[in-house]
């Protein structure tokens, strides 16, 4: 069985064009818990009635998971944007992030990552995501997560590492 591990992005559109916070808010419940049982990290973009999701992991944990998403009525479209090794996860630690476009805009705008974009754009995205990331904690799962996101400084100052 492969064990090295690799990175999965996909992009869909959601079911209903407006998903109630509360039905977002299960989807990151569920996916915190599984996702830490099977060792998986990743991050969930969700506005404007479709996701992008990056799931990092071993291949059997993410096939595995994989399928029940791709299973899920919630939305449908699925696009593979990205499957690829990877050297170390890009979002250790997080179960599963959540990020909204509008914490991304003037950066990056989720209408980039529609059919036939570039692996380039891929990983500009990746990169502004993590830079959204740097300093947040992981909300505890009962927090309602909508109301609880903090109004981010624009994402592209923080692309690359970490500072400090
Ligand atoms: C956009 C989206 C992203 C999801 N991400 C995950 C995830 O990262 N991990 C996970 O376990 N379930 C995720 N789910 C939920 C799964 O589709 C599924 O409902 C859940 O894993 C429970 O599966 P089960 O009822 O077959 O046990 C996601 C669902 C949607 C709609």
């Amino acid at each position: 069985m492969d064990h090295s591990l690799h990175r999965l992005v996909y992009r869909s559109v959601a079911s209903a064009p407006s998903e109630p916070a509360h039905e977002l808010a299960a989807i990151l419940d569920v996916s915190r818990r599984r996702n830490a049982e099977a060792g998986i990290s990743g991050v969930l973009l969700h506005g404007d009635g479709e996701y992008v999701q990056v799931l990092e992991g071993t291949l059997p944990a993410i096939e595995a998971v994989f399928d029940r998403i791709a299973a899920d009525l919630r939305h449908t479209g699925i696009e593979l944007l990205q499957f690829t090794t990877i050297a170390a996860p890009q979002f250790p630690g997080w179960g599963m992030a959540h990020v909204t476009p509008a914490q991304l805009r003037g950066v990056f705008d989720l209408g980039l990552l529609r059919s036939g974009c570039e692996g380039e754009a891929v990983q500009a995205l990746l990169a502004a995501v993590s830079g959204v990331l740097v300093g947040r904690t992981e909300p505890p799962s009962a927090e309602p997560i909508l109301a609880a996101l903090p109004v981010l400084q624009p994402a592209g100052l923080h692309v690359g590492a970490p500072a400090g």
